[in-house]
């Protein structure tokens, strides 16, 4: 394994930021590339079938081109739909991002867990077997919000977004029978922890939490005993189709200078 070989992250758009940002903390001269797929963004609307489809294929083009040491799905929609049809697809270790149910099934107190996803996400088979397995005594209730995966986009972009925006679009999950007594919810999309500030400000007795950091410790097991340059390089992200101009100086803090399309 050659030390440039790059983690691959991958998502609809930019949540996958909020995986890759703890992944630089544990590794920090990671090579990294990181696509987004815009072009059909956003996943969360759209079909079990198209992504299951188009998410394998994007990932074999994606592979080839960067060969990556491995391959990070960096979106709870891809991995609880495609997660087993990429790794069938790809010859190189994949890690998927899914609904972090089983800490929050440990932590709360009231035994009533919200997962906010994308509405694909909320409405997956994977999520009610993660909840039978680790969360059987909990209630969960789950809410899923496209406004959401788009109001942290433009909070990203630099855009001026509405708090009030962001909390009304999560609040259908407080407002359900029982939802007055989560005390735990599951930002299960990648888009969500860049917006999580806010929610925590209006849910202060609410722990919101996301499977970010174990996904980074996964990542550095997996890759354990690899060679990594002495620096960190310069980190690309790929776009399947034009990204806003904002949004390329928004993803430098990120250590993603190179912007290139598929
Ligand atoms: N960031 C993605 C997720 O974790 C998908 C957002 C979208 O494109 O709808 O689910």
């Amino acid at each position: 394994m050659s030390s440039d070989a790059p983690i691959l992250f991958f998502d609809s758009g930019i949540g996958g930021l909020s995986i890759l940002e703890p992944t630089r903390a544990l590794i920090p001269t990671a090579p990294i590339v990181y696509a987004a797929d815009n072009a059909a963004f956003p996943y969360g609307t759209r079909s079990e079938t198209e992504i299951a489809a188009r998410v394998p294929a994007l990932l074999g083009r994606l592979t080839e081109r960067v060969r990556p040491r491995l391959v990070v799905i960096a979106c709870n929609t891809a991995s609880t739909i495609a997660l087993d049809h990429v790794r069938a697809a790809l010859d190189v270790p994949v890690v998927g991002t899914v609904p972090a149910i089983k800490p929050a099934a440990e932590q709360t107190k009231t035994k009533i867990i919200g997962v906010l996803g994308t509405q694909a996400t909320v409405r997956q088979p994977y999520v009610d077997n993660l909840s039978a397995q680790y969360a059987a005594d909990c209630t969960v209730l789950r809410h899923g919000s496209a406004a959401l995966v788009e109001l942290a986009e433009q909070r990203l972009a630099g855009e001026d977004v509405d708090t009030q925006a962001v909390v009304g679009a999560a609040q259908p999950l407080f407002d359900q029978p029982g939802g007055d007594r989560i005390d735990t919810v599951v930002l299960a999309c990648t888009h969500f922890p860049l917006l999580a500030d806010w929610l925590r400000a209006a849910h202060p007795g609410v722990a919101f939490i996301d499977g970010g950091q174990g996904i980074a410790r996964r990542i550095a097991y997996l890759t354990n005993g690899q060679q990594w340059p002495s620096t960190a390089p310069e980190g690309t992200a790929i776009f399947t189709a034009t990204p806003p101009p904002a949004l390329a100086k928004a993803l430098a803090p990120y250590g993603l200078t190179r912007i290139t399309s598929l």
